[in-house]
């Protein structure tokens, strides 16, 4: 048996339950991970309460189930840890290797647990130097930052606004545009300010004080992280050729940026994100080489979910939060 935290429903905290189960068992392809630690991002708390763009939400629910989840999920995004043991047919890895993954790929989810069995294709060879809560964070923050970041086609010196740049997200692509050269300004709540200025960013704005797109800056790109920028005005802050990548866009704005990609030298960017290889190489490598470290809020254990939850939507956060599922044999 092991303990996981089961979804029960759509809504808030609460509808997290931690429970014994049955410890699964890996079936052909598949490895069997014995978690040391996993996330918590506002994406999951917006999978958790369905609170989601309409495009994401209505394919979501009608897979997942319309009023609640119609089977037994374990939430949890991304996860690092042990493999404990492998299916048939899997040669890449072997019991005691230290792995990390995206449980989401393919709405799996089940990083909430003590075990978790995921295809081999879905797992990364995590470095020994590396602690399993910042590998962890790879999968979404890293991944996702990486992603927009090269939507965002740079070129050294050029300016960079990244908005909502104080989370998961946006502190991975605050430090991977300074590491392309870029001069960033982050766009975030008075508190990750300071943070943000550690991390790297030029320039930074308190959105609760002063609106980026009245204040006469234009800009190379514009990542919009959190969403909240306004469509049109944010196009009048490009300069020429410039780019608005929307990482969390609505179907309105998708709609809208074809319209503007296609009718003005402007461009804006949507397209959604893979898993590649490539990817998470890139990111090791930046982490290994010390130009990439993943900014560490609070650490909760996996009995407390429930109340990590609360935390992230609350919006507090600062970078990434974990929990500590168990400690790897090597401490
Ligand atoms: N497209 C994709 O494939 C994809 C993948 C993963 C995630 N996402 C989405 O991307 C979004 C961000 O994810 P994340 O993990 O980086 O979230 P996060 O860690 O919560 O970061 C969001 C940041 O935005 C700030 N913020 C809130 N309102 C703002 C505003 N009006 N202006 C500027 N900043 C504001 C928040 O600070 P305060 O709360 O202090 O205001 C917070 O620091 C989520 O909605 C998630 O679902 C998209």
């Amino acid at each position: 048996m092991m303990k996981a935290v089961m979804w029960t429903a759509y809504g808030g905290p609460d509808v997290l339950e931690l429970r014994e189960m049955p410890k699964p068992a890996p079936k052909a392809g598949e490895v069997l991970i014995r978690v040391c630690a996993a996330t918590v991002t506002l994406g999951d708390c917006e999978v958790r309460s369905m609170t989601l763009p309409m495009w994401v939400r209505v394919p979501l629910q009608l897979y997942m189930g319309i009023d609640k989840p119609r089977r037994t999920v374990i939430l949890g995004q991304e996860l690092a840890g042990e493999v404990e043991a492998v299916g048939e047919g899997v040669t890449r890895f072997k019991a005691g290797d230290a792995v990390f993954a995206a449980a989401a790929t393919a709405f799996r989810f089940g990083a909430y647990a003590e075990y978790a069995c995921l295809p081999a294709s879905f797992l990364v060879m995590k470095p020994a130097r590396m602690g399993n809560a910042e590998a962890a964070t790879i999968p979404t923050a890293g991944i996702n930052a990486l992603h927009f970041v090269r939507a965002a086609n740079i070129a050294r010196g050029q300016t960079l606004l990244i908005n909502g740049a104080g989370g998961g997200i946006g502190t991975y692509a605050v430090q991977i545009a300074r590491s392309l050269g870029a001069e960033v300004t982050a766009v975030d709540s008075a508190a990750k300010l300071a943070m943000l200025r550690s991390i790297g960013a030029d320039h930074v704005i308190d959105y609760a004080r002063e609106d980026f797109t009245q204040n006469g800056e234009t800009y190379d790109a514009i990542m919009d992280v959190v969403g909240k920028s306004s469509f049109s005005q944010s196009i009048r802050c490009l300069k020429t050729n410039g780019r608005y990548v929307l990482c969390n866009p609505s179907l309105s704005g998708m709609l809208r940026g074809q319209w503007v990609s296609m009718t003005t030298e402007r461009k804006v960017i949507s397209r959604q994100v893979t898993y590649a290889p490539e990817a998470y190489a890139v990111l090791v490598g930046m982490m290994e080489a010390g130009v990439l470290k993943p900014v560490m809020d609070r650490s909760y254990p996996l009995a407390q979910v429930a109340e990590a939850h609360r935390y992230v939507e609350a919006g507090h956060k600062q970078g990434n939060v974990v929990i500590v599922v168990a400690r790897s044999t090597d401490g």
